[in-house]
């Protein structure tokens, strides 16, 4: 994920704003700059690389300028290159932007900015914002910083998508604009100087006191001043926020563990996920791939290989791959595949889900694949690791670093780049295309479903306090709903310890249903509406037995003899494992805090099994 900073004040710019990047790299990222005001005019340096090798060309300049804007850039629109990081400026050098997010309708800003003259030297989405600022500020006829503040405004009314934004200009050289929108922005207040961040690490060395701005609040700061305005540019007061965390929690950015951090970050890590893939315009792109009809059709059997959450994730895309493309798909987890001489020929496509992109099996069982002629296909969240570079082919979930072993935000990009990939597959080979158009707008709206879906949970927190000290916890689904409940079961157990195991609601009668006694716990996913009767009357069938019963859904459940129910909002059907996993994350994250157990390390588990 990208980091945006910002500094103003009587201290020198560049060391404080490398200073704030090389708190924000946690982000991830891979390339990084910055722009530096001085005597009205701009110095704009950027690099491919770490916040150190930036430092290596900043600093012998001697900027000696005191108000700068800086960023971390994790490639989404352009591959990572110096003239795609940011900041961007206007063709005329009057702008400067840095940004955080995903402008969707890009292309078409392009167009009509290139219908006025400007032209683009990036590959990026980004770089439509200086222009657009340029050309609002010139058509109007305020030359006063409100001028300046009112082209911003304009800019941003145009832009779809998410964003952060600092802005400079060399006419208002004490002064900086900042606007966010879906994507995280702080400010923070000193004396005398005030800073802008994605996340409150970045200067909590500098300062324990920030404002914390909302979408659509604009602020113009000065070395001594911070001037808040709303959507309408009505001024507004905000109250300061005393941030009292030790440095610990700082890398937390407040959450008590990255386990709950990275469940909080699942909308932005879905929104960057989806990226560049599809635009608000429903053009799906996948430049790193650019399969053909007739590739596609010749492939006759598809594997998709994985470990643990990974494979899970796979269950999902097996579903649509199926559905949606009518691909013969099979799931497998690497260390079985590795040692079943499976059958492969050239016109099987083999594609490795990895987080981590170093798990051993995975590997093995991607080399295994490679040795019988498959085309692979590498999905992971970590640029040039292992299995990126094995593969014949990759694509990136952008979820950001995922520090807990306990995966969650990788999870659900995992389905996400899936989803599209299903979509970008099924378009090239003509089919279904009534299921995609639904599909599309779905996923476009998963972000503010998931940030809808995180705004309450104390209902799960209050129940995860009733039933902790349960000794086993039983996962029940059908179909899709399957997917959630072993991924739902695999969290619980890894962090609570637990005794967990996930059934296919079918399969109750066949055996399971003889553990199922007084107070016996039973977690249970309704969403699947085509199996939601059969589903709904293995549930009875637990709770004639004593069970207790969580039940996670997105109907209007008449049922109210279930001990718990979580309403998650509705979306395309083979998009809900996005959503319904969120309360069970959840779930298990409180559960495992009830036992004060270690959410972030869990006893014997590593974050990347590098081994057999
Ligand atoms: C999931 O919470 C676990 N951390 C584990 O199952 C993990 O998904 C598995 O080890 C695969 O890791 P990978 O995605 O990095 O290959």
């Amino acid at each position: 994920m990208c980091g945006i900073v910002g500094y103003i004040g009587n201290k020198k710019a560049e060391p404080i704003l490398l200073e704030g990047l090389t708190k924000l790299e946690y982000r991830g990222y891979d390339s990084a700059g910055l722009t530096i005001l001085e005597n009205e005019n701009f110095k704009t340096l950027k690099n491919k690389g770490r916040v150190k090798e930036l430092a290596q060309i900043t600093n012998p300049e001697n900027l000696a300028g005191t108000i700068g804007i800086a960023h971390t850039r994790w490639a989404t629109h352009g591959k990572p290159a110096s003239v795609n990081s940011h900041p961007h400026n206007d063709n005329s050098n009057h702008f400067s932007v840095v940004h955080n997010g995903i402008i969707e309708n890009y292309h078409e800003l392009r167009k009509f900015l290139g219908e006025h003259g400007y032209r683009f030297l990036s590959e990026t989405d980004t770089e439509v914002i200086p222009n657009l600022i340029h050309y609002y500020f010139s058509e109007g006829n305020d030359v006063s910083k409100f001028g300046f503040l009112k082209a911003v405004k304009k800019a941003t009314e145009d832009l779809t998508g998410s964003f952060a934004i600092g802005v400079l200009s060399v006419d208002f050289p004490d002064v900086m604009i900042v606007v966010r929108k879906d994507s995280p922005l702080v400010i923070g207040k000193g004396d005398g100087e005030n800073f802008i961040s994605s996340d409150i690490p970045a200067y909590l060395g500098f300062t324990r006191d920030f404002y914390l701005l909302k979408d659509y609040e604009f602020a113009i700061l000065s070395k001594n001043t911070i001037e808040f305005y709303d959507n309408k540019l009505k001024p507004i007061q905000k109250e300061v926020t005393k941030i009292n965390w030790d440095a610990t929690s700082a890398e937390k950015n407040g959450y008590e563990d990255f386990m709950l951090k990275e469940i909080y970050e699942q909308p932005t890590a879905i929104r960057e996920t989806i990226g560049n893939h599809l635009c608000s315009d429903g053009s799906l792109q996948f430049d790193e791939l650019n399969f053909s009809k007739e590739f596609l059709s010749q492939i006759q059997k598809i594997y998709i290989v994985a470990c643990g959450t990974a494979m899970h994730a796979g269950l999902s895309a097996k579903t649509m791959l199926e559905n949606i493309c009518e691909i013969n798909t099979e799931v497998d987890v690497a260390s079985e595949f590795r040692y079943r001489n499976p059958l492969i020929n050239k016109n099987t496509l083999c594609i490795f889900i990895t987080q981590s992109g170093e798990t051993a099996d995975t590997i093995a069982a991607l080399k295994l694949a490679k040795a019988k002629g498959a085309i692979t296909l590498a999905i992971s969240n970590v640029e040039g690791s292992s299995i990126t570079r094995e593969a014949d082919f990759v694509t990136y979930t952008h979820a950001g670093p995922e520090i807990a072993v306990a995966s969650t935000k990788a999870y659900t990009s995992q389905i996400t780049l899936l989803a599209i990939l299903v979509m970008h597959f099924a378009e090239i080979l003509g089919k279904n295309s009534e299921i995609l158009a639904d599909m599309k707008k779905s996923i476009l709206e998963l972000p503010a479903k998931a940030e809808q879906l995180l705004s309450d949970f104390s209902e799960i927190k209050d129940f995860a306090h009733e039933v902790y000290s349960s000794k086993d916890v039983f996962f029940l689904g059908r179909g899709l709903d399957y997917n959630s409940a072993v991924e739902g079961s695999l969290k619980l157990k890894e962090i609570s310890y637990i005794h967990s195991e996930a059934f296919y609601s079918g399969e109750l009668k066949h055996g399971p249903i003889a553990l199922i006694e007084k107070d016996t716990l039973v977690v249970s996913t309704l969403t699947v509406e085509d199996l939601l009767e059969k589903s709904i009357s293995n549930i009875q069938e637990v709770i004639t037995r004593g069970a207790k019963t969580l039940v996670v859904t997105d109907k209007e459940l008449a049922h109210s003899n279930f001990t718990k129910m979580i309403k998650i909002p509705e979306t395309n059907k083979f998009l809900t494992p996005i959503l319904s996993i969120i309360p069970l994350q959840i779930f298990a994250y409180y559960i495992s805090k009830e036992k004060g157990l270690d959410v972030d390390k869990p006893r014997n588990l590593a974050k990347s099994v590098t081994v057999e």
